[in-house]
């Protein structure tokens, strides 16, 4: 059963929906109690503002984050932060907090793009499921759908809520601990969007200049299929960009993404690895795995590349849940959820070594 101290870390990892900024950090904590021959965990929680739809998110959030370590039943009560605290984060909104201001110049963020030479091979799939499995490594993780005809990242996480706007910054949207940021969060009805040209440079620079990100280790973006423009401009505007290539296992695939590879190469974006996706169907009842889609891609790849393959990912839908659903989102004990998790902790390692 979790105690007092377990409670607090894991709060910390959940942001308080306002100021974007860790419960514990924000000293939002006020109250814990636990009940540990009835596993019950019951908490006080400090927001800016009660009553609202955010609220409704963060709790959700926190009675999940509880009973997945442990906690049988969760109660939670809100309060707003007295005047005096409330004056205090007004003060250090204005005092102009380096991280959110500069997130460009921010040495500290690492940006990570998920490319592919062409589309449909899973980029958004695992640049979501990377994004999460970071997150529950303990990492502060942003991603930008930067695919911004075709983005689909909102729906594959499940997210229902759109961004808070407050006075000119957007509030990117948390979803399992994640900090989202899409261009369809800003389209009414699902509608096509026509771009010009510079207009997709505008939009990423605002992504990057009018999110109120916080404070992050990482921040993904799921690019758009091929090496077109929007591929160019994260090339241009994140020269420490670093690079996931994703392909599928047929050898031709692989040949296909190369470009990916050798665009991110001359760009001088450092390509940390490969993955396979689609790699093979597992039968449930035999356990045989039979290569549907041909054998070897990803290997080859990362050997032309000169990289890593970082991880070979089954042909399979994630388990479904009805009540919080994320079509796309694999469980950490998900079988490709552990793979996911693996994948991360790699990135993690070859990110530190290459510093
Ligand atoms: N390992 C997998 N097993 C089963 N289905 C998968 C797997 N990976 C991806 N898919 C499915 O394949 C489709 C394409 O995946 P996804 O959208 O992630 O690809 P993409 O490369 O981002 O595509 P686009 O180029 O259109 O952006 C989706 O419907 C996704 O759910
Ligand atoms: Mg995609």
């Amino acid at each position: 059963m979790l105690n007092n101290d377990q409670v607090l870390s894991l709060l910390g990892t959940i942001n308080e929906p306002f100021l974007n900024k860790s419960l514990v950090e924000l000293d939002a904590v006020k109250e814990i109690s636990i009940k540990a021959e009835k596993k019950h965990v019951s908490v006080k929680i400090a927001l800016l503002k009660t009553g609202t739809a955010e609220q409704m998110q963060i709790q959700t959030q926190i009675v999940q984050l509880l009973k997945q370590n442990g906690a049988e039943t969760v109660g939670i009560r809100f309060t707003e932060f007295t005047e005096e605290e409330k004056s205090q984060f007004v003060q250090t909104e204005d005092g102009q907090d380096q991280s959110t201001l500069s997130l460009l110049d921010n040495k500290k963020v690492q940006f990570l793009a998920i490319a592919s030479g062409k589309g449909g091979v899973g980029k958004s799939t695992v640049s979501v499921n990377l994004a999460v499995a970071l997150a529950r490594l303990g990492k502060k993780v942003g991603i930008i759908d930067a695919d911004i005809y075709g983005f689909s990242v909102p729906d594959m996480m499940g997210i229902t809520t759109r961004p808070v706007i407050r006075g000119e910054r957007i509030i990117p949207v948390d979803r399992f601990g994640v900090k989202v940021i899409s261009m369809g969060f800003f389209v009414e009805d699902n509608s096509p969007i026509i771009w010009r040209g510079p207009m997709l440079g505008k939009m990423l620079q605002q992504f990057f200049t009018e999110v109120e990100w916080g404070d992050l280790d990482y921040l993904l973006l799921d690019l758009p299929p091929g090496t077109g423009d929007v591929a160019l401009d994260v090339h241009s505007m994140l020269p420490s960009c670093k690079e996931i290539i994703v392909t599928t296992p047929h050898p031709t695939a692989s040949i296909v993404a190369a470009r990916a590879g050798v665009m991110a190469l001359k760009t001088d974006h450092e390509i940390i690895g490969v993955v396979e996706n689609m790699s093979y169907f597992e039968s449930k009842k035999t356990g045989e795995k039979e290569y549907v889609f041909g054998k070897g891609g990803g290997e080859r790849l990362a050997k032309e590349l000169q990289t890593t393959l970082l991880g070979q990912l089954p042909l399979q839908q994630p388990d479904w849940d009805e009540e919080d659903f994320a079509p796309s989102i694999y469980d950490k004990e998900h079988p490709t959820g552990k793979i996911y998790t693996s994948i991360a902790k790699q990135v993690v390692e070859k990110i530190v070594l290459n510093k």
